[in-house]
């Protein structure tokens, strides 16, 4: 059976998923946006258990346990900070998608949510962000067939709409 892919309107440290994917920075130490709210909700040992894990590049993704979220693990990704999309923005954030779903596959996750990575704090127009991020969610699922389902998590209406029109 093919992957479902949907989104829908929620904050993400709610979702009852194996893994839900967090858009960090290189230091993974934490951070505002969505980062600030997974730490939040999971609590201090998720801090404890990414300082062990030396920084992550951009456009790569490393897991850790959820603690006290819902979701069994958190997938750590890094975004690109948009530039004008001419620095390889397109290609890294593509990278986190395929990445982020290559890491849960490796630890048996069917279920998975992934904010709209890159469009907070880093700047990358959500339009363009959502377009890479179906166009690669569907692309890598094709060869990563134990994962079940996928879902965009946006924050705003506006996000969802975006998500909505390209899943439609
Ligand atoms: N659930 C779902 N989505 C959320 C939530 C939430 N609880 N909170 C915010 N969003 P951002 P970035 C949305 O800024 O652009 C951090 O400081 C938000 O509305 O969180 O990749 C990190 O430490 C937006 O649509 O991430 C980095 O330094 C989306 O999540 C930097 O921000 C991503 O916005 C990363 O910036």
């Amino acid at each position: 059976m093919p992957a479902k892919l949907s989104a829908m309107r929620a904050d993400i440290t709610t979702l009852q998923v194996d893994a839900i994917v967090n858009a960090a920075n290189s230091s993974l130490l934490g951070g505002g946006g969505v980062d600030g709210a997974i730490h939040r909700a999971a609590g201090p040992e998720l801090l404890q258990a990414c300082r062990l894990l030396g920084g992550c590049p951009t456009g790569e993704a490393k897991i850790t346990p959820g603690y006290r979220l819902p979701a069994r693990h958190v997938i750590h990704t890094v975004g690109p900070v948009w530039k004008g999309g001419e620095r390889g923005e397109p290609q890294l954030l593509a990278s986190c998608y395929r990445r982020s779903l290559e890491l849960a596959a490796a630890h048996g996750v069917r279920r998975l949510a992934f904010p709209s990575i890159g469009t907070g704090v880093y700047g990358y127009p959500v339009e363009l962000a959502a377009r890479t991020a179906v166009n690669t969610v569907r692309a890598t699922l094709r060869d990563l067939t134990t994962i079940e389902e996928v879902i965009f998590c946006c924050f705003s209406a506006g996000d969802l709409q975006v998500y909505q029109r390209l899943l439609a």
